[in-house]
């Protein structure tokens, strides 16, 4: 169903060597979690593999795509050129590529900004983007640790982290990660530890 084959020999001629790497890690660390969880290993892989699909692409490209996308980019997200890529590679794919699984697309559009109500894919892209193995912020290792025990801990610790880079950079914050981190704030009332 999904061409793993053709689509990495694709992103190796559209990758930097590093992003490629990024990218295939976060495959790997996507079908480890998914085999964990009971999600699809070949589907979560292959939604890892694409997952920064347009990370590289010129940033007007990625927000004409982006804005052509059907899936809610938000104003907080228009003004953060950074989170352009999640959002125009679920265009590309699905226009480009003609991938039609929405749960695959959902995950590479969230996985910049999370949301609340996160399908076990999603999860495990957002969270295999943060634990792949050239990770190394201070806190991944209990970030690997939390993954492994909870998704749904894993995605608290890991909001909660990007929250506060938000807050430090004063960039403005998508409603869709708000509402997530109140979603699994509400999950764990009593846990106030942070990575
Ligand atoms: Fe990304
Ligand atoms: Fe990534």
């Amino acid at each position: 169903m999904y061409d793993v084959e053709k689509m990495q020999a694709f992103l190796r001629g559209r990758l930097s060597r590093e992003r490629f790497a990024h990218t295939m890690n976060v495959a790997k660390e996507c079908r480890r979690l998914a085999k964990l969880y009971g999600e699809d290993p070949d589907r979560a892989y292959f939604a890892g593999m694409v997952h920064d699909i347009c990370k590289e692409d010129p940033r007007q490209q990625q927000l004409e795509w982006a804005r052509l996308s059907d899936m809610g980019l938000c104003p907080e997200e228009e003004a953060a050129y950074k989170v352009w890529h999640g959002v125009a590679g679920a265009y590309f794919l699905r226009t480009h590529f003609g991938v039609i699984d929405e749960d695959v697309l959902r995950a590479v559009r969230f996985h910049t900004v999370g949301r609340s109500g996160m399908s076990l894919l999603e999860k495990i892209v957002y969270l295999g983007d943060m634990t792949s193995e050239e990770r190394s912020y201070s806190g991944v290792e209990i970030m690997r640790r939390t993954c492994n025990e909870s998704l749904e801990l894993g995605m608290l610790y890991a909001l909660r982290y990007a929250l506060k880079k938000q807050l430090k950079r004063n960039a403005l914050i998508p409603h869709y990660t708000l509402e997530a981190y109140n979603e699994y704030t509400r999950m764990f009332p009593e846990n106030t530890y942070h990575i």
